[in-house]
């Protein structure tokens, strides 16, 4: 099967963070929208028992990008859980939104397959000093490498100019995780929610400054993704040509026996 019939790899973005109220599901639910108006094939699959994420889909209008629902919260007895979790096949991108109260325990299994962890972090004295503690579990107990690159830090309901404001940048920066956005409390948020939007879905003369600040966000994402998936088509094409270096006739001349 020549690579380009295959499907494309399916990347799994997870959004994160124990500390309830830290803005997963507005970062989930705005990601979403965001990728499927890409015209990419976008799934959200809900975590969260509160399915925050699959309300917001249930409003979203008929007439934008179709996101795919995965109500992963609910425990379904009648199907196996790989069906239950099944996507579409064409899915491209998958953005998970997790629950509030993750144990520490659990986020080895939500982690190991994410192909970007994204972590809205709020900027009070208890969100940072949540934030700390959930990241030192992040890369203690989950075993997520920094170095890979693949956690980002979203600064979420921001006041710039707050002391609060540049104690958590000063955290962050401390963590050598990089900030991918730093996003501002805004009205504009709670009204495309209340429609099943995203901003970038907004009239833009009422956003332009929030989707300016999604702008970075994106970016970061879509070069990780572009590196994961360049990495996998060279691995694809490395595993490809494995039979022609096989029959090279220098490797052969090599392994025969001597004599
Ligand atoms: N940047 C923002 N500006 C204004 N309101 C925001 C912003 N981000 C989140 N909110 C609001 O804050 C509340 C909590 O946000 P959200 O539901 O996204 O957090 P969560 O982490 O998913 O919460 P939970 O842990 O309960 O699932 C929501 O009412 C949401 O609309
Ligand atoms: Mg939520």
């Amino acid at each position: 099967m020549s690579h380009s019939s295959q499907q494309p790899h399916r990347q799994r973005i997870l959004v994160l963070n124990p500390k309830g109220g830290s803005g997963k599901t507005t970062v989930s639910t705005n990601l979403a929208a965001y990728l499927a108006n890409q015209g990419h094939a976008t799934a959200l699959m809900d975590y969260d028992p509160q399915a925050s994420s699959m309300r917001w889909l249930s409003k979203r209008p008929d007439d934008r990008p179709k996101i795919f629902g995965v109500e992963a919260h609910k425990p379904n007895v009648n199907v196996t859980r790989s069906w239950q979790l099944r996507v579409p096949p064409e899915t491209r991108y998958l953005v998970i939104d997790s629950p509030a109260a993750i144990a520490p325990h659990q986020l080895y299994d939500f982690t190991r397959d994410a192909d970007a962890i994204l972590v809205p972090v709020g900027t009070s004295d208890i969100d940072i000093h949540a934030a700390s503690r959930f990241i030192a579990d992040l890369l203690l107990k989950a075993k997520v490498n920094r170095r890979t690159g693949n956690i980002g830090v979203i600064a979420n309901r921001v006041k710039t100019q707050t002391v609060a404001y540049r104690n958590l940048m000063r955290f962050v920066y401390r963590l050598a995780i990089p900030v991918i956005g730093v996003l501002r409390d805004s009205q504009s948020y709670l009204h495309a929610a209340d429609e099943g939007l995203g901003i970038h879905e907004c009239k833009r003369h009422r956003v332009t400054k929030d989707i300016a600040q999604w702008q970075p966000l994106t970016a970061w994402l879509e070069a990780r993704l572009s590196m994961l998936e360049a990495r996998e088509s060279a691995m694809t094409a490395a595993t490809m040509e494995e039979p022609e270096v096989a029959v090279d006739s220098k490797i052969i001349a090599f392994a025969r026996p001597a004599g």
